[in-house]
């Protein structure tokens, strides 16, 4: 199929004629249905490095298919599904598996994220080599949902993925720090007697992690960096030269500890909400660079799950059908960073040749088109996840997305998976 984006405005720029055939951007071609994209912006399709899919084994809260769908009504043409599925993927067998699913399903792109250590134990590395050569083709590794704590550990597998420029996706948490923490550690944690998570615990891990990543030579990522502290820490690694990238989830750009005082289990999320003055130093850090990109830690949870006590819930909010809007509605309508900040820097950083592309004659047709005028209401009903553990619902946020097509086929049309 042939599709002529009729009066699209790329990235903000004047109206024009965008003609999509043979899966790339491609000169005028006869016979192209024509969508009518007056007033509507195309970006180049964004990517997720930060997914968590639930297949295999939890297939109740979210499946490869129903968190792909969810991705491209997001604008999303690629994601990268973390590894703490159960049975975990630590090894060549389940990578292919998540891999194989999500070409079955075929609305994104899903590149598997593979476990750092053997059933995310953190004691022994698990098989990186072979995940990286099987058909998943693995780059990113990480344990995500734990960290990986053992520094001798974190250097080996540093080492090890230097050979494939690999990179280490941490989730920076000392675990002894955190112990039966509820949220963030301050005033609010005070007041409500909840334990609190301090930010140093977040802190003393990437410090850690950036003088291993120095001294080895090797990329690292942080993954949901969340204090105005772990801004500065990155700030000064990354002005020594030290190859780390990091990211910012939404609810994190968006959303403070205050939200805990209500004690609705929706809020509740690793790393937690922080305060106002940590949001405000992570908007900036996204604005300047120090932040690489903004990744929506996609965490869907059957109700049981969340639907319970504070203390007993799951932590984790959905974040990939409004990870744009709250975007747009913190900076406005500025495309180039949200295409740099949502697309591109990702796709360098998962190493998906294929998207962050720019959208010029010949490039493969991955993008989205959004109606940057139009407002919409969160209703968890319309979620396409399987789970609707959604922080923003009842909120209006601005931003439609109209259209997504990977590799030149519509996989949202008119608002609407096309399948
Ligand atoms: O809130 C979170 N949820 N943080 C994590 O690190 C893991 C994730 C999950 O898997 O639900
Ligand atoms: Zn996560």
């Amino acid at each position: 199929m042939a599709y002529l984006l009729k009066g699209v405005s790329i990235l903000g720029a004047e109206p024009t004629d965008l003609y999509i055939a043979d899966g790339v951007i491609s000169a005028p071609v006869e016979n192209a249905e024509v969508v009518d994209a007056a007033g509507l912006v195309a970006l180049p399709g964004l990517v997720d490095v930060h997914t968590h899919l639930r297949e295999p084994g939890r297939e109740d809260a979210e499946t490869v298919e129903t968190g792909s769908r969810a991705a491209a009504l997001g604008g999303y043409t690629a994601v990268c599904a973390m590894a703490n599925t159960s049975p975990v993927a630590d090894t060549a067998g389940v990578v292919e598996q998540v891999w194989r699913l999500g070409r079955e399903a075929g609305l994104v792109d899903v590149q598997p994220i593979g476990a750092v250590t053997v059933g995310l134990a953190g004691k022994q590395m698990a098989e990186l080599g072979a995940m990286a050569s099987s058909a998943a083709n693995v780059r990113i590794f990480s344990d995500d949902g734990f960290c990986v704590a053992d520094p001798k550990l974190m250097r080996r597998a540093l080492e090890y993925v230097k050979a494939f420029d690999g990179v280490i996706a941490q989730h920076a948490e000392e675990h002894r720090l955190t112990e039966g923490a509820q949220m963030h550690e301050g005033e609010v944690s005070t007041r409500l007697g909840l334990t609190g998570w301090p930010a140093v615990a977040e802190e003393a891990i990437i410090a850690r992690d950036v003088l291993l990543a120095e001294h080895v030579g090797s990329r690292l990522h942080v993954c949901h960096v969340s204090t105005a502290g772990s801004v500065e820490v990155l700030r000064q690694a990354k002005a020594r030269g030290v190859r780390v990238t990091a990211e910012v989830t939404p609810h994190h750009l968006l959303l403070t500890d205050e939200l805990a005082a209500g004690y609705d289990p929706v809020f509740k999320v690793n790393p937690p909400l922080r305060t106002r003055s940590d949001v405000e130093a992570l908007r900036k850090a996204l604005l300047d660079g120090v932040i690489d990109v903004v990744a929506t830690d996609h965490a869907p949870h059957a109700v049981q799950d969340k639907e319970c006590e504070w203390a007993h819930a799951r932590p984790g909010m959905l974040g990939l059908e409004t990870a744009l809007p709250i975007v747009l509605s913190i900076y406005g309508p500025q495309w180039e960073l949200i295409a740099d900040r949502m697309s591109r820097a990702p796709a360098r950083i998962a190493g998906l040749t294929g998207h962050g592309g720019d959208l010029t004659v010949g490039s493969p047709a991955n993008l989205t088109l959004v109606d940057p005028s139009a407002r919409r209401v969160v209703d968890p009903s319309e979620l396409a996840s399987r789970s609707r553990n959604t922080p923003y619902a009842g909120m209006t946020l601005p931003g439609r997305i109209v259209a997504t097509f990977l590799r030149g086929e519509a996989t949202v049309l008119d608002g609407k998976a096309v399948k």
